[in-house]
């Protein structure tokens, strides 16, 4: 780890490992609807992974994407800050985050947390530029 804040750089995450997570829980999502499922999986900066699926119903705007559930799972597991997150489509291949997802994501895992995409890692700064955050709530 590389800070006090114990985000590691881009090298010392096991990418392969959390793809094969990310795709395993895949493989778990319900998505009767649009076929597309979509799995997702996170390190948290204590060491351990949390992963999640997307969980979509007959009333289709109430659909829970796959990083609902892995930040569920974060806080149902003991909390702490998400580190680096892959998102995988039903091939397993990389998955961008819709947009409210990172707001999910920013929360949680806050500007250095590092996400892995077909660019290459990324930081979720420079995938949600000039986020609203909590600082907006009470830097005013
Ligand atoms: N989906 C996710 O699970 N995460 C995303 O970031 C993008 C979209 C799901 C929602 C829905 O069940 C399906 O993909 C099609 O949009």
């Amino acid at each position: 780890m590389t800070d006090e804040t114990t985000t590691p750089s881009a090298d010392e995450v096991d990418w392969t490992e959390l793809q094969a997570r990310a795709t395993d829980v895949m493989r778990r999502a319900y998505a009767p609807y649009s076929n597309f499922a979509v799995g997702v999986a996170g390190l948290v900066d204590d060491g351990r992974v949390v992963v999640g699926c997307n969980v979509e119903n007959a009333a289709y705007g109430v659909a829970l994407c796959a990083e609902c559930g892995m930040v569920s799972a974060l806080h149902a597991s003991g909390g702490g800050r998400l580190v680096a997150v892959v998102c995988v489509d039903r091939s397993g291949t990389l998955l961008m985050a819709c947009g409210r997802c990172r707001q999910l994501l920013w929360e949680n895992g806050g500007p250095g947390m590092l996400v892995l995409t077909e660019r290459g890692v990324l930081t979720m700064a420079e995938l949600l530029p000039l986020a609203f955050g909590v600082d907006d709530l009470t830097d005013r």
